[in-house]
């Protein structure tokens, strides 16, 4: 593929060119929308997890202040299933539209919605729906490895060699379980759809990283053809996986304005949030590890449950990395699904990778400790020269690299082997390592680019801005082959009217983005070269194409620099307001056949301090060296590997939703008791970037960063708690409870 080296644009910090819009308040989010004669809906939620509707009243609601209408099974009106599809078009998440049927099977389940003038009143009568339940007892908790498996038989994800002989015969061996709570999305922007049906076309104004498939999955649940329907996400505060695909309040949202036509806003709540809008399942894995006594892995286990759903398969994916992370003859991944009562699941930040590296690079610590082998060694003597489970190269990684400087940035050779033998300060230190990767992919993506008149630049893709900076690496893009600086840049995207762009998931909008913008502004300047040739008026009118060249902003004859003319001057003289290129480019993700195996690599160190007299556990620092390719934007990309961090720091000490055994409940529904980390719990965070392009996935060299930097946070942090307290926390959050047993700490349990 075509390498793009020099730029004076790429790979240079730059700040976001939305920052202003954003720090003045005027980005405008979903539930920012407001239109005349805008009624609010609220929708009215199960108070039971299993079980089935026997009695609606909604006369109460119904005469309530500012009462516009009760929607329910029976009025809210014709919405249909998604077609099932494979890769990501029709992609939803809740299968069954809402209020399809009388059986509830999770807590929160829609079961009404309230339309009413204002928020308020839609909440109030909400509340005074009565609706009573025949109820059974709801199925949420069980050690989900040992409970029958929805799946008849976990099923085989990768395998190679024979597994089982090996473990059998290995001298070094790890055999143990790693288990995960259910984590919730908590970005701060809420859910919130605000549907505008105007008798022929809606459109929706919704929180979404993927405007395409919310489109299409929306005319599908409607029963409209797709141009009948156009979402606009233009800013996210935050999606995680969490806004990936529709949820059901989005369809009640637009089936609210269909039946009234009006306009209808809904904002799902802080505690539905715990219940409606999907979650990080509830996992277990075994893994098994077999090594020879000189650290050289034999073969590798991981069987992994999670739970999903009634209705729905999530499948986490938890052994995603683990068939090619490290070199092993034999090994096998297999998965399996458990059905709870409870919402369904979806990918949260990571998905897959997260959960399956906390527990590989955990077992992987618990290794190097049987063998009495540096952990940072035991994974350099196992990094494998090609992808083993494929038997493909590597497009590019830099895996030993990341642990050597990451090692050499954090000062892992004064690392002392025995538990709480570290000190200072007075605190007990402890250090831990964890190596890391997420997958690479493009997905299908096309773009336009427009030169303007007045001398900008317009570049329009159907993909969106989830705060991670697309915005600004789209301007950079542009601004690199056009030359036309930053401030002269429109960009446009968040809107499925728009060519399509790519889902804002996978950490994949850059690499999927960058080739074909490169493309449009290219075919953008050579159509600025046409009309300077052709356009009546134009100065270069009659020259051949071939002499003249587009460089910064201008046309020109090529190497003559002094006779440059500005594109505006051109367009004007020749009365065309704008010329324009597309471009577009192939997905590589789902490729059956792949040549090469296309993934980010990163290791994550660990410091955290432990005073055992009071039992309390701080963070300390955390080095984080990522091999994710060419960083377009390095000051983007940093603050995306720090905010997964911060993540990582959540899962490992804090984040955990519960609920209540017997109505199915999440109690902890809020952000007082569903604690995530905060600035107080940040700890020094380090990150480097190692650069290396990988132009085997784009001209650039990108591959994509953001999820990478949450991975193998977890192990990083559990085995730097091992390394301080002797305890070797295995189900997520670390609580203090675990912690009192340690034998460095001078507090009893009582
Ligand atoms: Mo990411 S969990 O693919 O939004």
């Amino acid at each position: 593929m075509e390498q793009i080296q020099e730029s004076k644009v790429i790979g240079v910090p730059t700040p976001r060119i939305d920052g202003p819009l954003k720090v003045s308040g005027s980005a405008m989010y979903a539930s920012d929308h407001h239109f005349p004669g805008l009624l609010y809906a609220w929708p009215v939620c199960a108070t039971v997890a299993n079980g089935t509707i026997s009695r609606m009243d909604t006369s109460v609601a119904e005469k309530m202040t500012g009462v516009v209408a009760v929607y329910t099974r029976e009025t809210i009106g014709k919405l249909y299933r998604v077609p099932p599809s494979d890769g990501f078009s029709m992609v939803v998440d809740e299968r069954r539209p809402p209020l399809a049927d009388d059986t509830i099977r999770y807590y929160g389940q829609y079961v009404a919605v309230v339309v009413a003038q204002t928020m308020e009143q839609a909440h109030a009568a909400a509340d005074k729906v009565k609706v009573s339940y025949r109820r059974d007892q709801p199925v949420l908790s069980g050690q989900l490895l040992t409970l029958p498996l929805t799946t008849a038989k976990p099923e085989e994800k990768s395998k190679r060699g024979d597994t089982a002989a090996a473990l059998k015969a290995a001298p070094a061996k790890v055999d143990a379980v790693y288990k995960i709570p259910v984590e919730t999305h908590n970005p701060i922007e809420l859910h919130a759809s605000v549907a505008v049906y105007d008798g022929q076309k809606y459109t929706l104004y919704e929180t979404s990283q993927a405007v395409v498939n919310h489109r299409d999955v929306m005319a599908a649940m409607l029963g409209v053809p797709p141009e009948q329907v156009q979402v606009i996400t233009k800013f996210l505060g935050s999606g995680f996986g969490g806004k990936l695909w529709p949820w059901p309040h989005a369809v009640l949202a637009a089936a609210c304005s269909r039946n009234l036509r009006r306009p209808v806003k809904l904002v799902v709540s802080r505690p539905m949030m715990f219940q409606n809008v999907g979650h990080r399942p509830a996992i277990e894995q075994r893994i098994q590890l077999a090594a020879s006594a000189d650290g050289k892995l034999t073969a590798v286990q991981q069987d992994y449950v999670n739970h999903t759903s009634i209705l729905d398969d999530y499948d986490e994916g938890c052994g995603e990395i683990t068939p090619f992370l490290y070199s092993t003859p034999n090994l096998l991944v297999t998965g399996g699904l458990v059905r709870r009562n409870v919402g369904n699941p979806t990918a949260m930040r990571g998905p897959g990778a997260v959960p399956g590296l906390f527990a590989l690079e955990s077992a992987m610590d618990e290794l190097a400790l049987e063998l009495k082998i540096d952990p940072v060694q035991l994974r350099l003597m196992n990094e494998p020269s090609i992808d083993e489970s494929l038997n493909i190269p590597f497009s590019s990684r830099h895996l030993k690299e990341c642990l050597t400087v990451g090692a050499q940035k954090f000062g892992w050779s004064h690392r002392t082997l025995e538990i709480g033998s570290m000190k200072r300060d007075g605190l007990t230190i402890g250090w831990g390592v964890a190596a890391c990767s997420w997958i690479a992919a493009r997905i299908e993506t096309a773009a336009t680019v427009e030169l303007r008149q007045d001398g900008s630049a317009r570049v329009a893709c159907g993909t969106q801005d989830i705060g991670t900076g697309t915005y600004t690496v789209m301007a950079q893009v542009v601004s690199h082959v056009t030359g036309i600086p930053l401030t002269k840049i429109d960009v446009v995207l968040g809107d499925s009217s728009l060519p399509p762009g790519p889902i804002s998931g996978g950490s994949w909008v850059t690499a999927s983005m960058t080739p074909a913008v490169l493309e449009a502004a290219r075919n953008a300047c050579t159509a600025m070269l046409v009309a300077a040739v052709k356009a009546d008026g134009s100065p270069f009118k009659n020259r051949k194409q071939e002499e003249l060249e587009f460089v910064d902003g201008t046309v020109r004859v090529k190497g003559h620099a002094q006779n440059a003319v500005p594109m505006g001057r051109i367009l004007q003289a020749a009365q065309i307001n704008s010329v324009s290129g597309t471009g577009k480019s192939e997905g590589t993700f789902g490729d059956p056949k792949p040549k090469l195996s296309f993934h980010s690599y990163g290791a994550q160190f660990a410091e955290v301090t432990w005073q055992p007299e009071i039992a309390r556990l701080r963070m300390g620092r955390v080095v984080t060296v990522i091999d994710a390719g060419r960083m377009l934007n390095p000051r983007a990309a940093r603050n995306q590997i720090e905010g997964a961090v911060m993540m990582g720091v959540g899962m490992a000490l804090f984040e955990e939703t519960m609920y209540d055994e017997r109505s199915g409940a999440p109690v902890n529904n809020n952000l007082a008791d569903y604690v995530v980390a905060v600035n107080a719990d940040t700890p020094e965070i380090d990150v480097t970037f190692l650069d290396y392009p990988d132009y085997e996935l784009n001209p650039l060299g990108a591959r994509g960063v953001g999820e990478i930097g949450l991975a193998g946070i977890a192990a990083a942090i559990t085995n730097a708690v091992h390394h301080a307290t002797g305890i070797r926390v295995r189900d997520l959050p670390i609580r203090i409870e675990n912690l009192l047993q340690s034998p460095a700490s001078g507090v009893s349990s009582v």
